[in-house]
């Protein structure tokens, strides 16, 4: 029986997390007359979303012609052909749709002179499935598109009678009889314990960026979602794949949008030279972003990199009319002047490819529920669990994720697993008793790390696993990196039996909570490194220099990482071929789509 008491909290629905895709499905739910509970760390307008800046990706055509069927071509290209077909139509179907409803609940989007929704360039995006010149689709506010999304949903989920919890941190899933039942949290203003016992159970926790060094990703952004699922028994996916965003700050690693970029910025290397012309002479700057930081990366390492120690590279906005800088970047205009003291409109901002975005994460179908492959059917739900948002892997990014199409993700998924819910979930259906045993087995965790009496201070630990992940996870990797990787990972991951916890209290303990955050984070750093040495091929954001080739015939599936402590096993699921619509229906030809060289 365990030492805490604890509070129990009734609902249909629990959602994890209260970003982008946590808000999104919170809303809908709750706009279907579930009762729902919304159970976050921060405050919901501090979730990460937050900083996401460049804008959503939908082909609304109001800047040009555009078709879903180009972008769903797009983001199949830009997977580098790992993504599953039936999630990434499903993304590009229904993102006008999602972005239209946004725009009702009050977004607040940047204009064009007639008053439509204004939409930029974004690397990647093309016309004629990559035949054309580049597309604007890329809906923006200003350079704070998160920011405006984010505010909208808290106030419109607020207004649908969701209710919130905030500042708690999850602890664990509850499982029942191979189902999730619900989750416990520790609110941690007071110390008090809470069981959110529930129908349904809806991941939203976003990335585990900060298992690197160096990230755009907020301080938060720990893989809970990843960790609490790794523990329950359940693998991650395709955790190889993790996104270096060609332009944090030199330094810093805040955040440069991609639209500064779009809005006409370009990169140059110690001789002045704009260098993405040689290596991408279509698309140039606005070739996707694991070919640019590719791209950037190579132009340090043969001794073209600026600075004194040559090891970074120039974005220039300076010869952009200010007008153009004052309207569609004044955010970063400011985060330039304040984490680079350069002034834009005279100097151009030194940057570095950072790490930025994890395209792998927990397995779902297109509708956001987890599953749970078998042998017999590598598509099998996990009941009463959903994954949405960075947390999930739909999997529509596949093995590099397009600029602009994570904000989609974001509300097209958690606006879908809303809809399943309506389907699945009774709210006459009364919900189980708690399972105390269940309960217990969490809390007895808690009170072990609480009073973890090793001799390895936490932060020293996380300080140790970043700068592996960040040396040998890299933007390029070997056979060699990624085997020193896996076995420093491994001892790095031993000594969580040795970690010491100095405080005790359960009030405002950021000792413990970054602890609880750790044990979530090595999940997540191990599946990546571990699955990053088994693929003997380059794809997408997986750069291996000892093959340097896609191998479609050995390749093409998706990774499944099993963690148990320090241990990681590997399993492979198919990739998804078929569309949802048949080409006679209006469906992507599906030629179109067939694997190919992946240029730009
Ligand atoms: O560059 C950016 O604004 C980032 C956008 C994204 O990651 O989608």
């Amino acid at each position: 029986m365990t030492a805490y008491p604890y509070e129990t909290h009734d609902y249909d629905v629990v959602v994890v997390g209260a970003g982008g895709a946590g808000l999104r499905a919170t809303l809908g739910m709750a706009e279907q007359g579930l009762r729902t509970a919304c159970v976050t760390k921060v405050f919901p307008t501090r979730s990460h979303t937050v900083a996401a800046q460049g804008g959503i990706a939908a082909s609304l055509g109001n800047m040009g012609p555009d078709s879903w069927q180009w972008h769903m071509y797009d983001t199949v290209k830009g997977s580098d052909w790992l993504g599953d077909t039936d999630a990434m139509e499903y993304l590009a179907r229904e993102a006008p749709k999602a972005v239209y409803e946004l725009e009702h609940y009050g977004v607040p989007f940047s204009r064009t002179e007639e008053g439509k929704i204004y939409q930029r360039p974004f690397g990647g995006h093309t016309t004629e499935y990559g035949e054309g010149p580049p597309v604007q689709r890329t809906c923006a506010a200003a350079d704070r598109t998160g920011h405006a999304i984010l505010h909208t949903l808290y106030g419109q989920s607020l207004k649908q009678k969701a209710e919130f919890f905030i500042e708690y941190f999850a602890l664990d899933l509850i499982i029942t009889d191979g189902a999730c039942t619900g989750v416990v949290a520790w609110k941690l203003d007071d110390g008090t314990i809470h069981v959110f016992n529930a129908k349904m159970v809806v991941l939203a926790t976003g990335g585990y960026g900060r298992a690197y060094f160096s990230a755009t990703s907020a301080h938060t952004c720990t893989g809970d979602g990843g960790g609490m699922a790794a523990r329950a028994g359940l693998p991650l996916q395709d955790m190889e794949f993790v996104q270096f965003h060609p332009t944090g700050i030199y330094g810093s690693g805040c955040l440069i949008t991609e639209g500064a970029r779009g809005e006409g910025g370009y990169l140059t290397n110690s001789n002045g030279e704009r260098f993405m012309e040689r290596y991408a002479p279509t698309y140039k700057d606005l070739a996707s972003r694991d070919v640019v930081s590719r791209c950037m990366t190579i132009e340090i390492r043969e001794g073209r990199g600026v600075g004194a120690d040559g090891d970074h590279i120039h974005l220039h906005l300076n010869h952009l009319p200010p007008e153009t800088l004052h309207e569609r970047l004044p955010g970063i205009s400011e985060s330039a002047k304040i984490f680079a003291g350069v002034d834009v409109t005279k100097e151009p901002i030194p940057v570095l490819p950072t790490v930025h975005y994890n395209m792998g994460g927990i397995p779902t179908n297109y509708w956001g529920e987890v599953l749970a492959p078998t042998k017999d059917n590598p598509d099998a739900v996990f009941p009463g669990l959903m994954a949405v948002g960075e947390a999930g892997c739909a999997s529509v990014h596949g093995a590099n994720r397009l600029g602009s199409n994570s904000l989609i993700d974001l509300v097209v998924f958690g606006r879908a697993a809303a809809i399943r819910a309506g389907e699945i979930v009774n709210p006459k259906d009364r919900n189980q008793p708690v399972n105390i045993a269940e309960v217990d087995r969490c809390l007895s965790r808690f009170d072990a790390l609480r009073h973890a009496k090793g001799t390895v201070p936490t932060a020293d630990l996380r300080l140790e696993m970043q700068k592996t992940m960040q040396s040998d996870a890299a933007v390029f990797r070997t056979d060699k990196t990624l085997a020193e990787g896996v076995e420093k990972m491994a001892g790095v991951a031993a000594k969580m039996d040795d970690l010491k916890v100095t405080d005790r209290s359960l009030i405002w303990n950021s000792d413990l909570m970054e602890t609880l955050e750790l044990t979530n984070l090595m999940p997540n750093a191990l599946a990546t490194i571990v699955a990053a040495e088994a693929r003997k091929e380059s794809r997408g954001a997986h750069a291996h220099e000892d093959y340097p080739n896609r191998d479609d015939a050995n390749w093409r599936k998706h990774s499944l990482a099993y963690v148990d402590g320090a241990k990681v096993s590997l399993a492979y699921r198919p990739v998804h071929l078929e569309p949802l619509t048949k080409p006679e229906e209006g469906g992507i030809d599906l030629k179109k789509i067939a694997p190919k060289a992946r240029v730009y």
